[in-house]
């Protein structure tokens, strides 16, 4: 009674929780039956035409309820039948060896369909029977249409068994088995035939493998591979014929191949994260995740992945409710997993930070631990450092900006704030002139003062230049006249060369009065423009002393002719303050405005525009070359 009764327990949990339904029987001297219900896992397909078989789901787990141990306590096995659409069990009656005609027979457990038809869709129902005692269970089956296949592509023969699963690691060998060759072999009256085949896809077409021997070919009843590669993956079908009673009979299974890494490399499992070095920032009162990802070669043995608090699974904690781990699958790469296991915890506390949090691996080959290090982040301390660490990174990228801008764009920036901000010599002296060229009196430096110097100081930028030359009154001592014009300026302008010095006492005499107004403070600034490189030993000594407290300007040759080249900028920085927006009349202020054309001119026409040549009055050159 005990044993009937670990049965019905058995039953009860192989059948998934279905309560017997105790059906009262007709006829009073028969037992009781006990109704398992329908049992989903047994459920089967067969393709319509070929070969399939029912087995009895009682008998799936023989170690308890097994078949030849049943037939010697007196059972009896019967089939019935629910065809579909019909609500009567029909009794299915089946001698152990049936005539040739019968589709339908039966071996031990089995119920054989040879082949099946589409009719044979239906419920079907076996019943295990002594005298004292009855159980029954029922089963669904369904012959398909090769329509009611889903295939990959149309190429693939319909399969009605779901494909069995090989693996065969590369570059190393493996040997594929039809399944359910052997049912058929018990089934047949001679020895089953097999033929494998491969379809590849190429485009619209279909192609059968051609298995080259090299490395895949048949032998016997099985798919020998002698050297795998990865392009050898995928779905293998083979098809069993046999004869039985006459008939030729056949079905069609489906292996599917993967491949691995060979099985020679390690095996070992590792501990990926946490990282030996790593260290996880946690908050108290918050929750916090502690990932763990472990690497499991392909090894064909369980494995597992878990986290310990203490030594101890998180359930097994007093406070396992503020615990949970969730895990998943990262990555398989040729069978080899990365597996990630995360440690969930709620409302961290400061006791949290002395537990041991450490995460395991292990497989059929090995294990590995690593401990989680934990550090509680300092909130009043990190976060402001995190704005202030913004906030400096900021700053210091605007300043580097400013830096930048500014070293770039320093003679500009000086040049627009003295047009809107500068005052206008002008207004608070009483001097005649802007500016005082002193100069070698050689031929190249004359050339260049007049042409160039003078030029654009007057009829581009406006100034008023004086030289001694030109704009000393006739009659007079030089001497005198030289200080009145140089003290009657604004600036003084000396054009350094190396003929400075040499070339007589003209320019030396308006040098001197310059330095000397210059130092009684008389509102004259004497400012050096460099027309050649001079070695500061070839230089006067006044000018020696000078140079150190004065502002050297120097010529670059045709670099220097544009009017928005550097020299003239530097130079406008130096010489006293033009606004554009003039208030003199008569031709100062045409002049200004030609002067703003010409600038707009010359920066439109980028490098090409050379103050040479966009000096178009004949007349003003005269004036200056006069
Ligand atoms: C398999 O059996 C079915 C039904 O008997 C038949 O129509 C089909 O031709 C057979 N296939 C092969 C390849 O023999
Ligand atoms: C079934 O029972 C018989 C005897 O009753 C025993 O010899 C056999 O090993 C059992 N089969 C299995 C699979 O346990
Ligand atoms: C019927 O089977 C049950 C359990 O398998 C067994 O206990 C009982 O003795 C059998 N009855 C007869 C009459 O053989
Ligand atoms: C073959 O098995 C692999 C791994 O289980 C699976 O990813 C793939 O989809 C299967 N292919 C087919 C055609 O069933
Ligand atoms: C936790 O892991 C470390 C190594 O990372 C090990 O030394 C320690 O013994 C482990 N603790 C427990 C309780 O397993």
């Amino acid at each position: 009674m005990a044993s009937f009764i670990s049965i019905l327990l058995f039953l009860f949990i192989v059948v998934g929780g279905i309560t017997p339904a105790v059906s009262q029987p007709s006829d009073p001297s028969e037992p009781m039956c006990y109704d398992w219900g329908e049992s989903s896992d047994a459920s089967v397909s067969v393709m319509e035409g070929e070969a399939g078989w029912l087995s009895c789901p009682l008998f799936s787990h023989p170690s308890v309820y097994n078949y030849s141990s049943t037939q010697s306590a007196g059972h009896n096995l019967f089939w019935y039948r629910l065809p579909e659409g019909h609500d009567l069990e029909q009794p299915i009656s089946l001698m152990r060896f049936s005539s040739c005609s019968s589709q339908l027979s039966r071996d031990r457990d089995r119920l054989w369909l040879q082949p099946a038809a589409a009719a044979d869709t239906g419920l079907y129902i076996c019943m295990l029977r002594n005298k004292s005692s009855c159980s029954k269970i029922s089963m669904r089956l369904k012959v398909l249409r090769p329509d009611d296949v889903v295939r990959a592509t149309d190429c693939d023969p319909p399969v009605a068994v779901a494909a069995s699963q090989v693996v065969v690691p590369l570059q190393e060998g493996g040997l594929l088995d039809c399944p359910h060759l052997q049912d058929a072999a018990k089934m047949a009256d001679s020895e089953p035939t097999v033929t494998w085949h491969r379809v590849i896809h190429t485009g619209k077409r279909c192609e059968q493998d051609p298995f080259w021997k090299k490395d895949r070919e048949q032998r016997g009843s099985s798919l020998q591979v002698h050297r795998m590669m990865d392009s050898y993956k995928g779905l293998y079908f083979c098809r069993v014929q046999y004869q039985r009673r006459g008939r030729s009979l056949n079905f069609t299974r489906s292996v599917n191949v993967t491949t691995v890494y060979p099985s020679h490399l390690p095996k070992e499992p590792s501990v990926l994260q946490p990282a030996r070095d790593q260290v996880f920032t946690v908050r108290r009162d918050m929750e916090v995740l502690l990932v763990c990802r472990g690497l499991f070669p392909y090894l064909d043995s369980p494995w597992d992945i878990w986290w310990t608090v203490d030594g101890k699974t998180p359930d097994q904690l007093q406070d396992r409710h503020r615990f949970s781990t969730k895990n998943r699958l990262v990555k398989d790469d040729y069978g080899d997993r990365t597996e990630e296991s995360t440690l969930v915890i709620q409302d961290f506390q400061s006791e949290d930070l002395n537990r041991e949090f450490n995460c395991s691996v292990r497989n059929g080959r090995g294990s590995d631990t690593r401990r989680a290090q934990l550090k509680e982040e300092g909130e009043e301390v990190s976060l402001p450092s995190v704005e202030l660490g913004c906030g400096l990174g900021v700053t210091l990228v605007l300043m580097l900006l400013l830096f930048v801008v500014y070293h770039v764009f320093w003679l500009e920036l000086l040049l627009l704030y003295r047009s809107w901000f500068g005052t206008d010599e002008r207004d608070t002296d009483d001097k005649e002139y802007d500016v005082y060229i002193s100069y070698a009196r050689s031929s190249e430096e004359e050339q260049f003062v007049w042409s160039t110097l003078c030029s654009v100081l007057e009829e581009e930028l406006g100034y008023s230049v004086c030289i001694f030359e030109r704009d000393s009154l006739p009659g007079g001592t030089v001497a005198d006249d030289t200080l009145n014009c140089v003290a009657r300026s604004r600036r003084l302008l000396v054009v350094v060369s190396p003929d400075y010095a040499s070339q007589g006492s003209q320019a030396l005499l308006e040098l001197k009065a310059g330095i000397d107004i210059m130092a009684r403070g008389g509102s004259l600034r004497v400012i050096l423009v460099q027309y050649k490189p001079v070695r500061i030993q070839g230089w006067v000594r006044d000018l020696r002393r000078a140079r150190v407290a004065l502002v050297l300007v120097r010529w670059q040759g045709d670099k220097s002719r544009e009017l928005t080249s550097r020299f003239w900028k530097r130079l406008r920085v130096e010489l006293p303050v033009r606004r554009v927006s003039s208030r003199e009349e008569g031709w100062r202020s045409s002049k200004e405005v030609a002067l703003m054309r010409l600038q707009s001119e010359s920066s439109t026409k980028s490098q090409t525009g050379l103050i040479s040549n966009t000096v178009k009055d004949p007349q003003t050159v005269f004036r200056c070359a006069a």
